[in-house]
């Protein structure tokens, strides 16, 4: 017999700041995630320009994910911009995306951030289905954005203070 005690959902992701040591893992997701993936020394460049906005979620141990956050200063406004997102395959649809989307969009507003912008691939149809449930709309299309031609939609949220 199954009582509900015995039922243990997947333990909440811990979501913290990557470091150096962190890269090689998060190389590797990047790899398994995407065909035009960023390499080591992007994402250790990243690191030097965009420490507080950049996250990894642990999970039992491991890491299961990241995301690269920026904040872009236009002059007229500020606005967080989501550069590099994947969960490894194993982990996804545990909400681990959902917890690192939302410490990130923390931090955003904490940087004063009114709104969060991402590019997403067009055939990239369940990225976008994760985004439009957390609240983004899509804004525009970039012609020919990635490397094989694909445009981009641009999705964004805007913060209710
Ligand atoms: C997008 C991504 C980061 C989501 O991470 P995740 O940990 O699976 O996300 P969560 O478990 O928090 O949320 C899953 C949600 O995403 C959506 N989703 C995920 N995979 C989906 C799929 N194959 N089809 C449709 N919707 C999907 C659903 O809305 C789901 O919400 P629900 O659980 O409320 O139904 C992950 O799928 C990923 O790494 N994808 C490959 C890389 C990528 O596309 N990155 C974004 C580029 S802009």
């Amino acid at each position: 017999m199954i009582r509900s005690h015995d039922i243990i959902p997947p333990p909440h992701p811990l979501i913290r700041r990557v470091t150096l040591a962190d890269i090689p893992t998060i190389v590797a997701i990047e790899n398994e995630a995407f065909a035009d993936p960023w390499d080591n020394a992007i994402f250790t460049e990243a690191l030097s320009y965009y420490p507080t906005t950049y996250f990894v979620a642990v999970s039992g141990g491991n890491i299961a994910g990241f995301v690269v956050g920026a904040i872009e200063d236009t002059g007229e406004n500020i606005y967080g911009h989501i550069c590099n997102f994947a969960v490894h395959p194993q982990y996804r649809k545990q909400k681990i995306g959902s917890a690192l989307l939302n410490r990130l969009e923390q931090q955003f507003m904490i940087e004063s951030a009114t709104g969060s912008q991402l590019e997403v691939r067009e055939s990239n149809l369940a990225a976008q289905q994760f985004y439009r449930c957390r609240g983004y709309q899509n804004v525009f299309q970039v012609g020919g954005y990635y490397a094989n031609g694909e445009d981009a939609l641009v999705m964004m949220k805007w913060f209710r203070f």
